[in-house]
């Protein structure tokens, strides 16, 4: 019998992290002997310290750039080139920045396995001008297969070092999931599905608008009681996008590890909050910093996704005339391109008031 291949597109620091886990279990948690060992790594290719990362990436075994320290498996193996990555693969991880996926898309169409099954790691969307698209929806229209997503409390370096966390599968076809959840549930990383993709992934994407929010609140050095008051509407405001452009979604999803929990674990430990607390810290100095600035200042090379999905959802609120229904998106997209000072973040309720 053909054994599932595992390729993953994208090697930054969940997508490594992520790959540890499924490379340790295609070799040594595999019951059923389903899978093939090796696991393939598409490299976004550059230069570190005068060498090609995805060189360093096999002969270290380590992604010394994105996740430092941390080894992946003998088993993965890296490469640069997109389609040798997909080839002779049947199970595919999308787990890159989202204002990447679609030219990746692109140029997979016709060159991906029509028996395969994908899977997407990636928190964002993307909007166009008839409308926002889901990632999920993006792969599954261009590579023509099925794809499901991985959402969750899921900080890279957390899971790297093997602290217990969970994971929720959104997904349309139950026997692709159970798949998915044997190749990526571990002893610490506990995998549970939902036949629920569209909520499952706007989770995933939403949530780093509200760890920017929450960042503002950390650097202005407000309390707990306002971090919860923040997250607490962000959590409502979240909810609303969902129903109002997917009404299929259930209110139970939002109480997986991809929906409150996540929120919870990104406005506390995430890079989006990290970065926003920057922002309004640089602000009251001499030397204010853009996002941009600080992005490749604080992370050194990773991506922050909060700021274009505020700017992607900040479009499809205004396009639709919903913007004063979404109080803390909408002031949470104003402080972050500077028509609003930070502070204003606890007047949320008062962003529809002209000159506030
Ligand atoms: P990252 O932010 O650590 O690294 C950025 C990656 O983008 C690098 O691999 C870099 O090579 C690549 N890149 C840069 N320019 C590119 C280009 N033009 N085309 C393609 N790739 C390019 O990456 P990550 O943490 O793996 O994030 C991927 C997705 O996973 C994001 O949507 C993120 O929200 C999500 N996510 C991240 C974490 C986390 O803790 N890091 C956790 C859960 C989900
Ligand atoms: P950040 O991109 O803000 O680090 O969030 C990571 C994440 O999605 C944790 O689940």
């Amino acid at each position: 019998l053909k054994k599932h291949k595992v390729a993953c597109i994208g090697s930054g620091a969940w997508a490594c992290a992520a790959v540890r886990i499924v490379a340790y279990n295609t070799l040594h948690n595999d019951p059923r002997d389903e899978f093939a060992k090796e696991v393939t790594m598409w490299v976004h290719e550059e230069e570190v310290n005068g060498r090609k990362l995805s060189e360093i990436i096999n002969e270290t075994h380590e992604n010394v750039k994105y996740l430092p320290g941390v080894k992946l498996g003998d088993n993965v193996v890296a490469t640069p080139d997109l389609l040798e990555a997909v080839s002779g693969a049947d199970i595919i991880m999308v787990c890159v920045p989202h204002q990447f996926v679609h030219g990746i898309c692109k140029q997979l169409q016709g060159h991906v396995s029509q028996d395969a099954i994908a899977v997407s790691l990636t928190k964002g969307m993307r909007v166009r001008p008839e409308g926002p698209q889901l990632i999920s929806e993006m792969v599954r229209n261009y590579l023509r297969i099925d794809c499901s997503v991985l959402m969750g409390a899921n900080i890279a370096q957390d899971i790297a070092s093997e602290q217990l966390s969970e994971a929720t599968i959104g997904y349309t076809i139950l026997a692709n999931a159970e798949v998915l959840k044997r190749v990526f549930e571990t002893h610490y990383f506990y995998v549970t599905m939902v036949p629920d993709v569209a909520a499952a992934e706007m989770c995933g994407t939403l949530k780093n608008i509200v760890a920017l929010s929450a960042g503002f609140v950390d650097g202005l050095a407000y309390g707990p009681n306002t971090k919860a008051a923040i997250m607490r509407e962000g959590l409502q405001e979240m909810r609303q996008f969902c129903k109002a452009l997917y009404p299929t979604v259930r209110d139970e999803t939002f109480f997986e590890s991809c929906g409150v929990a996540d929120l919870i674990a990104t406005c506390y430990g995430g890079r989006n909050r990290k970065v926003a607390e920057a922002y309004v810290k640089a602000l009251m100095t001499d030397h204010p910093k853009t996002f941009d600035e600080l992005e490749a200042e604080l992370l050194h090379g990773q991506k922050l996704q909060g700021v274009l999905t505020s700017n992607e959802v900040q479009e499809v609120l205004r396009k639709r005339g919903w913007q004063d229904d979404y109080p803390l998106f909408t002031t949470t997209n104003r402080i972050v391109n500077g028509r609003l000072p930070p502070h204003a973040i606890t007047a949320y309720r008062d962003c529809g008031i002209d000159g506030f």
